[in-house]
C-alpha cells in the first residue's frame, strides 16, 4: 500500500512539472568504456554520479578487455553502422585517428570558458586537440612503469625494495624460496607489452625515445633490444602456469591475496589493491620498474566526443566539463590510481602513491624523461602498436628467440609504419 502511494506520488509530481521535467530527462550521454575490473568500475561510478546529480542519465556500454583492444572493435563496429556513442574512453593515438576521420565533435567553447589550455599538460593537449579543437576531455594520467609489491613478502625478503635490475632478481628468487608466484602476470598481448614498455625504458631514456618514439631501425634492431627481450624471457621463468590470458586484474588479486610476490602494471592496478581494502606501505609497496626512477611513460585515458545529433550536444558539453572539473579529477583519480590531468588539483586527498605519481610526473616532464607509453597508445598509432604487440608476445611466449624477435621487430615496425 505504502509503495502504490508513493508511486502515485511521484507520477504527480512529475505531471506537475511537465516540460521541464522531459527536458531534464532528455540529458543522456551513452559512454563506451572498459572500466569493469572493481576498481575500474568504482572509479567509474564517480563519474556517474556525478553527471547524474547534474541531472544527465548514463547508458553504460561496456566492452570488457584491459587496454581497450576488444572497446576499440566494438566501436569501430558501432559508428560504422552509423550509431556512434556520446563518449568513448581513449587511448592517444586512436583519439586521433577517429579525428583525422572527422568522427569527432567540438569542445571549443567549454575549453575556452574554463581555460583547459591553461591546465591540460601538452603532453596530453597533444592527443586531446586536432588541428587546432578540442576533441576530447582528458580524465586522468597513468604510467607504465610501476611495480606492486606484496608488503608481507617484501619484508619476509628482507624489505628492501629492488633498485636494479640485479636486485630485482635476486628478490624474485627470494619470492620462490617462499613458496609463492614471484611475478603474478596475466598472458595478454597489451600486458606483455606494458612490461616490454617498462623493460625497455630500464635500460634507458634515450633507447626508449629512439626506439618507441622515433621507431629508428638501428635502435630497434639493437643488441641493447637484444637484451631487452632476454630480459623478458627472465621474468618469464617467474610467472605460473596458468598465467596465458589471464585478465590483469585477476593478476593483481593474486598479490593481494599473498598467493605472488609483486605485478608490474600500470597504477590502475592500485585501483584493485583500494577496492580489496589495501593500504599503500602497509599491505604494499609501489615502486618504480627498477632502473626507471625519475622516468615515466605515460597515458592518459580521455573521453573522446563524437559527433552526435544536436540535440545530444548539451549532454556531452556538459560531461566534459564535469570532467575537467578540478573537484572531480580530485575525486576520480584517488580511486582509479591514476593522477589529475591538470595541473593544478592539490594532492592532498591522494594516498603516498598518488602523491608519488603526481611528484614524478610533474618532475619527468621538467626534465624531459617523459614519454608516451608503446604499450597504451601513446607512442604510434596503433597499427605500429598492434605490430610490437605481436613480436613481443610472440617472444615471451617462446615462439622467437631473442635474435629472431630483433630481426622481426624491425620488419613489423617497417612494415606497419
Ligand atoms: C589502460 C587504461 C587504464 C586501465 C587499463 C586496464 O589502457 O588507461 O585506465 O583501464 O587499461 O584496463
Amino acid at each position: 500500500m505504502r509503495k502504490f502511494v508513493t508511486t502515485t506520488a511521484i507520477a504527480a509530481v512529475m505531471m506537475s512539472l511537465g516540460g521541464g521535467m522531459s527536458a531534464r530527462a532528455a540529458e543522456n550521454v551513452e559512454v563506451l568504456h572498459w572500466w569493469t575490473s572493481g576498481g575500474e568500475a568504482a572509479a567509474l561510478d564517480v563519474l556517474k554520479k556525478d553527471l547524474e546529480s547534474k541531472g544527465i542519465s548514463w547508458t553504460d556500454m561496456p566492452v570488457a578487455g584491459g587496454g581497450g583492444t576488444e572497446a576499440m572493435t566494438v566501436l569501430r563496429a558501432r559508428v560504422t553502422a552509423g550509431n556512434a556513442p556520446t563518449a568513448v574512453q581513449m587511448l592517444g593515438f586512436d583519439i586521433l585517428d577517429w579525428a583525422k576521420e572527422g568522427a569527432l565533435g567540438n569542445l571549443d567553447e567549454v575549453a575556452a570558458q574554463e581555460g583547459w589550455d591553461k591546465v591540460v599538460p601538452t603532453a596530453l593537449q597533444q592527443f586531446s586537440k586536432y588541428d587546432g579543437h578540442w576533441i576530447a576531455a582528458p580524465v586522468n594520467v597513468h604510467s607504465t612503469n610501476w611495480v606492486w609489491i606484496n608488503k608481507a613478502a617484501l619484508d619476509k625478503a628482507g624489505g628492501k625494495e629492488p633498485a636494479n635490475w640485479d636486485e630485482l632478481i635476486v628478490l624474485l628468487d627470494k619470492f620462490k624460496e617462499q613458496g609463492i608466484t614471484p611475478v603474478a602476470h596475466g598472458g595478454q598481448p597489451w600486458q606483455d607489452a606494458t612490461i616490454f614498455d617498462a623493460v625497455v625504458l630500464s635500460l634507458g631514456n634515450d633507447f626508449y625515445k629512439k626506439a618507441f618514439i622515433d621507431l629508428d631501425p638501428a635502435t630497434l634492431g639493437s643488441p641493447q633490444m637484444k637484451e631487452a627481450f632476454d630480459r623478458m624471457t627472465k621474468l618469464r621463468s617467474y610467472v605460473d602456469d596458468n598465467f596465458s590470458g589471464r585478465d590483469w586484474n585477476l593478476a593483481s588479486a593474486m598479490v593481494i591475496e599473498d598467493k605472488a610476490g609483486l605485478q608490474f602494471m600500470g597504477d590502475w592496478a592500485k585501483g584493485e589493491f583500494l577496492k580489496a581494502g589495501k593500504k599503500p606501505g602497509t599491505d604494499f609497496v609501489c615502486m618504480r620498474f627498477p632502473g626507471t626512477q625519475g622516468s615515466v611513460t605515460f597515458n592518459s585515458d580521455q573521453f573522446a566526443m563524437f559527433k552526435v545529433a544536436d540535440d545530444k550536444v548539451p549532454a556531452q558539453l556538459k560531461m566534459a566539463s564535469a570532467i575537467e572539473s578540478p573537484t572531480f579529477q580530485s575525486a576520480f583519480n584517488v580511486v582509479k590510481g591514476s593522477v589529475p590531468a591538470r595541473t593544478d588539483v592539490p594532492d592532498t586527498d591522494f594516498d603516498d602513491c598518488g602523491k608519488k605519481g603526481i611528484k614524478d610526473l610533474a618532475e619527468a616532464n621538467a626534465s624531459g624523461s617523459l614519454y608516451g607509453s608503446m604499450a597504451h597508445g601513446h607512442a604510434n598509432p596503433a597499427a605500429v602498436k598492434n605490430a610490437i604487440y605481436d613480436v613481443v608476445t610472440r617472444q615471451f611466449n617462446g615462439e622467437l628467440s631473442s635474435e629472431e624477435a630483433v630481426t622481426e621487430l624491425v620488419a613489423a615496425v617497417e612494415g606497419a609504419k
